[in-house]
């Protein structure tokens, strides 16, 4: 359950998220709007990329917005991203070793690193550049990005 109370995002002159008041809770199947509206600018406040100037959000009883983008991964919350978040001169597998630096202990991060490939069924396409695994597994990036969070 994820409580918005009285949120508020200003960009300049822009308002896109004005006094939100929400409750999400399973399922929820989508967030619709016209563009500009302001849906991105409420994943990124969810996520952890962009701070409201008011209000207050709950993530299971907990405040969310002290937490950094990765204590909130830590605390259950998920995202993907609308295009692929690839680093393109990286492998697949390098790709995902810089995320483990992030979120995985040093001792654990091959192993894990292994596990998220095999999960999301990518192991053939490890030692593949990014871009070039994009156009022969599409969407790569974004599944195994929701596998390596749910398993972190
Ligand atoms: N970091 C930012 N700095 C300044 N303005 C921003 C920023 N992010 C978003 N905006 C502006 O806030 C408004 C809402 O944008 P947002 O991307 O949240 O809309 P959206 O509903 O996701 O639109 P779309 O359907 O096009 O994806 C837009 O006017 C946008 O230009
Ligand atoms: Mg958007």
């Amino acid at each position: 359950m994820i409580e918005i109370s009285n949120i508020t995002v200003r960009f300049g002159g822009i308002k896109p998220i004005d006094q939100l008041t929400a409750s999400l809770s399973a399922p929820v199947a989508g967030l619709i709007g016209p563009n500009g509206a302001g849906k991105t600018t409420l994943l990124n406040v969810l996520s952890g990329f962009v701070r409201p100037q008011e209000g207050s959000i709950l993530l299971a009883g907990a405040p969310l917005l002290p937490l950094s983008p990765l204590k909130r991964v830590q605390a259950g919350l998920r995202r993907s991203f609308q295009t692929e978040q690839v680093v393109e001169d990286l492998t697949v597998h390098d790709n995902l070793c810089a995320i483990a630096d992030h979120v995985v202990p040093p001792a654990e991060r091959a192993r894990a690193v292994e596990a998220a490939l095999a999960h999301v069924r990518l192991t053939s396409v490890a030692d593949m550049m990014g871009p070039s695994s994009i156009s022969s597994s599409a969407g790569w990036w974004n599944s195994a990005n929701a596998s390596w969070v749910s398993r972190s």
